[in-house]
Parts: C-alpha cells; sequence; structure tokens
C-alpha cells in the first residue's frame, strides 16, 4: 500500500460555521489536518496516511513567501522514500497561484495533489471530504507524477498549469478554461484520459530566497496611467498589465509603459479576459515599445513566471522564453 502525506495549508477545506446551512459566513482555516484525517476514514483503503499541518491561512493572506517556503518542504518530502505521494489542501481563492508555482518549481518524481472546497466541512453536502480521498486516490497513482501538480476537484483531475477559480461561490467552481480535465474520478477509481507532457519544470533548480515585486496592474475604462508609475516607484521590478482583449495598450498609458522600461523594468501584455491570452505583436508593436507578451497565462501566473525569471537574473529574452514555455 502506498503511504501518503497529506499536507495541510487551511481553506474552506478546514473550514467550520456554526450553521449547517450557511455557507457564506464561515471560518477557513479552523480544521487542523488531523481533525480532516479523522473525519475520512475512507482513506485507509488507498494507503496509509500520515498529515502534516504548514500553514493555517485563508488563501487571500498566502504571500509569496509562502510559495517559496511550501515548495522547499514538498522538495523535502518528496525526497523521502517513505513517501509515494503527497496531497495539499488550500483555499479555492488563490489555489491556482500556488498550484502555478509549484507546477513550475518541483520536481515531476511523484504525484502531487492540490484539492480544496467552496463549502466549510460543517455545511449540508459539504464538497471537502469527497475531493479529500479523490486527492489521495489520484496521489496512490504512480502515473499522476509525470503531469506536475494536479488539482482535484468535483470528480475531476486537472493540471495545475489549467485549473482556475470560475466562479465566486458555486461547488464547481475550480477548473479549466480552454481544456479539459486529465482524469477523471469516479469514486475512488481515476481514470486518466491524457498523456502526461515530456516538459520539466521551468524553475526545477536552486529556489531563490526571496521573490522580487512584481506587480499586475488592470486596464477599464478610465484607469489612470499613475498606476503604472506608483508601481515603479515602489520598486516593481516588473509590471504585468492586464489589458482589455488582445493585450489593447490605453494610448495614454504609453509614455507610463516608455518610463517604465528606460527604468529596465519588464513590462508584459496580458489580458484581462478569462481565456486566449496575448500573442507577440498581437495589436501592439512589442519590438517597438520593448514590452513582453504573456503567452497563453493569465495575469497571475505571467506575474509567477517573472518573479521567478527575475530571480534568477533572466534578462528580457529568457524572460519571454519563460513566459511562453512555462
Ligand atoms: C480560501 O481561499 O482560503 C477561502 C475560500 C475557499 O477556500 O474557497
Amino acid at each position: 500500500m502506498p503511504h501518503l502525506l497529506l499536507v495541510a495549508t487551511g481553506g474552506t477545506i478546514a473550514g467550520s460555521a456554526a450553521d449547517s446551512s450557511d455557507t457564506a459566513h464561515y471560518r477557513a482555516a479552523a480544521l487542523s489536518a488531523e481533525t480532516l484525517l479523522a473525519a475520512l476514514p475512507e482513506a485507509a483503503s488507498i494507503g496509509s496516511v500520515s498529515a502534516e499541518q504548514l500553514f493555517a491561512l485563508d488563501s487571500k493572506n498566502m504571500q509569496p513567501a509562502h510559495w517559496l517556503a511550501l515548495a522547499q518542504r514538498l522538495r523535502e518530502r518528496i525526497a523521502d522514500p517513505a513517501i509515494d505521494g503527497i496531497v495539499l489542501t488550500h483555499g479555492t481563492d488563490t489555489l491556482e497561484e500556488t498550484a502555478f508555482f509549484l507546477h513550475l518549481t518541483l520536481p515531476r518524481s511523484k504525484p502531487i495533489v492540490l484539492t480544496a472546497a467552496m463549502r466549510p466541512a460543517t455545511a449540508r453536502s459539504a464538497d471537502g471530504p469527497m475531493n479529500l480521498l479523490q486527492a489521495f486516490a489520484c496521489a496512490a497513482q504512480p502515473e499522476a507524477a509525470a503531469h506536475g501538480p494536479l488539482v482535484a476537484a468535483g470528480d475531476r483531475i486537472w493540471r495545475a498549469r489549467d485549473c482556475r477559480k470560475r466562479h465566486s461561490h458555486a461547488p464547481d467552481a475550480l477548473g479549466g478554461i480552454e481544456c479539459g480535465p486529465v482524469a477523471s474520478a469516479i469514486g475512488t477509481s481515476i481514470q486518466f484520459e491524457a498523456a502526461a507532457p515530456a516538459t520539466a519544470p521551468r524553475f526545477g533548480g536552486a529556489l531563490a530566497t526571496a521573490l522580487p515585486r512584481v506587480d499586475v496592474i488592470c486596464a477599464y475604462a478610465g484607469a489612470p496611467a499613475d498606476l503604472l508609475e506608483a508601481s515603479v516607484e515602489r520598486d516593481a521590478k516588473a509590471l504585468v498589465l492586464a489589458l482589455t482583449g488582445h493585450g489593447s495598450v490605453p494610448d495614454d498609458w504609453l509614455p507610463a509603459i516608455a518610463a517604465a522600461r528606460a527604468a529596465g523594468i519588464a513590462v508584459v501584455r496580458a489580458s484581462r479576459v478569462m481565456a486566449g491570452g496575448v500573442a507577440p505583436q498581437a495589436n501592439f508593436d512589442d519590438a517597438a515599445h520593448g514590452t513582453l507578451v504573456c503567452g497563453r497565462l493569465s495575469p497571475w501566473q505571467a506575474r509567477i513566471v517573472l518573479m521567478l525569471g527575475i530571480a534568477q537574473g533572466h534578462d528580457a529574452l529568457q524572460l519571454q522564453a519563460d513566459l511562453l514555455g512555462a
């Protein structure tokens, strides 16, 4: 039987409310990893399971320093020959950011499966216990490892890179935007439907000790250009512009972009639109303006790539390759 490790970080999956019908007023990260495991005796039929509480956070409070500590801890646990697979519980709010960070930084030698819940553990029809059970079932499959970190939610398994929060309160909130899941979960039976890509994590080498500030700035009708200036003044090392449409740059942002570039700040065009991303030279002369593009990444994913790439000392050319190859 495999030995599976639960690493808990908090979230609604560990949430508790006074009223079982209340799914909007509760305390996230209230229950311990041991409590979650004790409520799931079915996990014993999948493997032997141990638990460790790394953080107890509402994931809105997750910081880049937590990502680094988490990646370091998981690398140590992956190297432990006694552990066959790892399940990570996390809040849904920023799960896609942590999952993508791990996608970029963890070796693909053992299954790593993130899971979460939209309803607190005390709710009627809480979604957490089944999600957690299916995450264990997935982490027990050796073939899961090559996919990189996965997300188990609502009978489906997504690659961390593809998973987004798509709804603010419905139980099927997590999933892909332009792609399907890599596997289905029927009870505790996991069926992989896609082959693992033959890619290595982009930042699989030594972990940085700190990550630089990179800001995401959203465009909207009348968004002032001084938002960009404020970020640069506060020492942002790169800006991700979550622009309208296919990366359309407002005319009155051009001087602030030019000033940021002149100061050596990387400026990346991304889109606030859910799907499609921004392709090089689309709608804008990136070569002339010295801007980069996010490719298919979301603005939050592009930010993470920039943080890791800048921490490695990558120049603009390398950062663009990082963004398109992540
Ligand atoms: C959180 O992200 O920690 C709270 C919300 C959730 O898990 O759904």
